[in-house]
């Protein structure tokens, strides 16, 4: 089968960068000044969900700079079918897991969707929460020109923040699950968009489903990182949902995931082999045993 490789997967871990957000030698708490830096130095990062302390901890380990403790957690950890019932006690819980459960890399905490909508107090209000009782070191939250002034206060007070524009989850009863920005207007509303978000103030900025070729002109355009999920090769980071990305979540996956584990099985293997065990009477043996 042939494959198409694009700049982004030919780009390895820069070993002789010290810097280097991933592969970088750096083991204190990554900040969004190291973030900042990596545009300047054109590099690449990638960035994973994570929802608990244990999957943090093997990101951890493995070097994965930056996890969103986001609001996917509603479908991929807590049973729901969208993100709209996900609560900040819910993500402060789990961002605060996340967070003990790492030591390097820059946990961004997602604002849930009832959280930051009232207004600018209420968004700081709410992050607040994340950065006192979990320990995040930035949040993020939905919306591009609409968010503008929710963005700038949480900056001013001190809270980094990550945007989010292009397929906003949050939206989900007015928007569906479109790709965004497709068509002169559209696209110069998701310009103008981008463009509020880093003029607010944000450190980074979300692009969900979008056109590559849109994304990449963001990407040019912006001075802050631009962060891809379906938006082509060339923002200056990835991210995915981790359950996604190493195959725990089941059924059919958008076109813009690539699965490198298939942990569904793996787990489904092991869980029946312990029950086979069982019911055939080869666990506990002997050395599972104490006297
Ligand atoms: O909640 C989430 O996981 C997200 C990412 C898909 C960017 O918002």
């Amino acid at each position: 089968m042939t494959q198409q490789v694009s700049a982004a997967q030919t780009q390895s871990a820069d070993s002789s960068n010290p810097k280097a957000l991933y592969g970088g030698k750096s083991s204190r708490r990554l900040t969004v000044r190291d973030i900042g830096l990596a545009k300047e130095r054109g590099e690449k990062w990638p960035m994973l969900t994570a929802y608990d302390a244990m999957t943090a901890s093997v990101f951890d380990e493995a070097g994965i700079p930056v996890m969103l403790v986001g609001d996917s957690a509603g479908n991929c950890h807590l049973g729901y079918e969208t993100t709209v019932p996900v609560t900040l006690d819910q993500l402060t819980m789990l961002s605060a897991a996340v967070v003990r459960g790492t030591s390097r890399a820059l946990i961004v905490g997602d604002l849930p969707f009832g959280s930051y909508q009232e207004g600018p107090t209420q968004a700081l209000r709410s992050a607040m929460r994340m950065v006192k009782e979990a320990g995040v070191g930035a949040v993020k939250l939905e919306g591009g020109e609409r968010s503008h002034a929710q963005i700038k206060l949480l900056v001013e007070a001190g809270i980094p923040v990550m945007a989010h524009i292009g397929l906003t989850p949050q939206s989900v009863n007015t928007q569906g699950y479109r790709v965004q920005g497709r068509g002169e207007e559209a696209a110069q509303q998701l310009l103008r968009d981008a463009k509020a978000v880093q003029d607010a103030g944000a450190f980074a900025v979300v692009l969900e489903l979008v056109p590559a070729e849109l994304a990449a002109e963001v990407t040019r355009v912006l001075h802050i990182p631009t962060v891809g999920i379906g938006a082509g090769p060339d923002t200056d980071a990835q991210v995915l949902v981790w359950t996604d990305a190493l195959g725990l979540t089941g059924g059919k996956m958008p076109r813009f995931v690539k699965q490198y584990a298939d942990l569904r099985s793996v787990m489904s293997d092991a869980a029946k082999a312990f029950a086979e065990d069982v019911v055939g009477g080869t666990f506990p043996l002997e050395e599972h045993s104490v006297h």
